[in-house]
């Protein structure tokens, strides 16, 4: 462990905690209308009452759908761990995902999940994730001397951080789960992941009904242009990858070779490759968010960046390989969990009840959502003290020591707990200090930031900084 703890580290001067970006609270609960058509559709972050920070529990009805909001940690606790046997992910959601992630593990139920997750589980064990610290240090690297290199050419200091790292962590899963071989570069595929996550996502009627099909909007069909074009090239690879005769022992092989034991060839090529698609995009675009996230916060807070800065200078100075320098951040890390409450990548966790159910005293029918938003949970105003101010020290270990388990869920909870935790916080706090360590970050003056929320949390219109040599 390192010596250096933030609490000794030399303040710059006292400064009010910096209120984040984040769209007004609405006095009223919006209507049906406000909602199928206005910004809300697109961002639903923008229709959130402020009641919703207050109360445990809001039952809300949308056309034929009930949905139950809970922010109360011990009926989360009841859903996701307790009595998760009695919820699935919706019907709902599961169609919309269908054609991009087909079985998937995030799609799958029942004894198709659990044989998959058994499958891949040893992937994402601590010790598997410590062994790609190096391969996160050495993209981190390449980022960073692209920044140093056009620094030295006075080319310019603004970048836009979250297609940095959202480069950067595609780099690293391409590398990671697919030895590089998926041949999907960020210059190929950024643009049509994100088509692909805005479009399918947007609230429509048809969505709602179940006639997604016949329900086609501009954005609709960009996005299954989009991922047309995605399955082909990952399409393309499985195939390679499956007739390789001395295949590279890597996540997909041991994917395809564990499914083909128990399923005739066709359907492990198919269901490797679903998985190559879930694992492709939920294990970068997710992480991508939460390291620009960060770095936006920081930008604004100069005391907080500066601890981060020389706690993860002195890390990198000691010598340490990459795994160990993890252990040396203990700054970076609350800062990195209160990115993640305060951004949570995942916005929205839902469930539907197999059977009937109770929770917070309100009957749950058989059929019916319960809705949990990590995005209200961790802004409530019963769970957190100033929840809407930028303050690491919510995840000082005295302070984590009160809260309950289940009032923090940026990597959800239970059984279907995110299988990449590991990797995505050891991914994460390898980019962001790498990149501390060496450069100072300040906002670009006039650009607004503004959170959306489709399938992944993200800054509108990217994450220009000025990114510049520490000194
Ligand atoms: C900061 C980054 C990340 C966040 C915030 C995040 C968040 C989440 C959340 C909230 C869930 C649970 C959803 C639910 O219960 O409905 C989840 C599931 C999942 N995540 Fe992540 N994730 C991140 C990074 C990753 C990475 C790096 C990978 C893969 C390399 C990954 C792969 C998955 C998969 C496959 C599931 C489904 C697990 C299952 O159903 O058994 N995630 N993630």
């Amino acid at each position: 462990m390192t010596d250096l703890r933030y609490e000794d580290l030399a303040p710059i001067a006292p400064a009010p905690r910096f209120r984040p970006a984040a769209p007004p609270q609405l006095d009223h609960e919006p209507g049906f209308l406000a909602l199928m058509t206005g910004a809300a559709a697109k961002n639903p972050l923008v229709a959130i009452p402020k009641t919703a920070f207050d109360e445990p529990y809001r039952r809300l009805r949308f056309l034929h759908l009930v949905f139950h909001g809970v922010s109360d940690p011990e009926a989360i606790k009841h859903v996701l761990l307790d009595n998760a046997a009695n919820y699935r992910r919706p019907g709902l959601v599961r169609r919309v995902f269908r054609p991009m992630i087909g079985e998937s593990l995030l799609n799958a139920e029942g004894e198709s999940w659990k044989g998959q997750r058994r499958l891949m589980a040893r992937a994402f064990a601590p010790h598997a994730v410590a062994a790609f610290a190096p391969l996160f240090a050495e993209r981190a690297r390449a980022t960073a001397d692209r920044w140093a290199d056009r620094w030295a050419a006075a080319d310019s200091d603004c970048v836009d951080v979250a297609e940095a790292a959202t480069r950067t962590t595609l780099e690293v899963i391409d590398q990671a789960l697919f030895s590089g071989q998926s041949e999907l570069s960020f210059e190929e595929t950024a643009s049509h992941v994100r088509e692909f996550l805005s479009g399918s996502v947007e609230v429509r009627l048809g969505l709602l009904l179940g006639l997604e099909a016949l329900d086609g909007g501009p954005a609709q069909r960009r996005a299954r242009w989009a991922r047309r074009i995605l399955i082909d090239r990952m399409s393309a690879f499985i195939h390679r990858r499956a007739d390789e005769p001395d295949p590279p022992e890597d996540f997909i092989t041991r994917l395809y070779t564990g499914f083909l034991k128990e399923r005739p060839r066709a359907e492990a090529i198919q269901l490797t490759l679903d998985n190559a698609m879930t694992f492709f995009v939920a294990g970068h675009e997710t992480t991508a968010n939460a390291v620009a996230w960060a770095l936006y916060l920081l930008s604004r807070d100069r005391q907080a960046q500066q601890w981060a800065h020389e706690e993860a200078a002195e890390a990198w100075a000691s010598g340490a390989g990459p795994a160990e320098v993890l252990s040396r951040l203990p700054y970076l890390k609350m800062v990195w969990e209160e990115t993640l409450r305060l951004y949570p990548p995942v916005h929205r966790i839902d469930r539907e009840a197999i059977e009937d159910d109770e929770v917070c005293g309100h009957p749950v029918r058989k059929g019916e959502t319960v809705t949990i938003w990590p995005w209200v949970l961790h802004r409530h105003r019963a769970l957190w003290e100033e929840p809407d101010l930028f303050n690491p020290e919510n995840f000082d270990p005295e302070a984590k020591a009160q809260h309950h388990r289940y009032q923090y869920i940026p990597f959800g909870a239970g059984p279907r707990i995110c299988i990449g935790m590991g990797f995505a916080e050891a991914e994460g706090l390898i980019l962001l200090s790498h990149w501390l360590a060496r450069f100072h970050f300040r906002p670009v003056v006039g650009h607004t930031v503004a959170p959306c929320a489709d399938v992944a949390l993200r800054p509108q219109g990217g994450l220009p900084l000025i990114v510049e040599p520490a000194r």
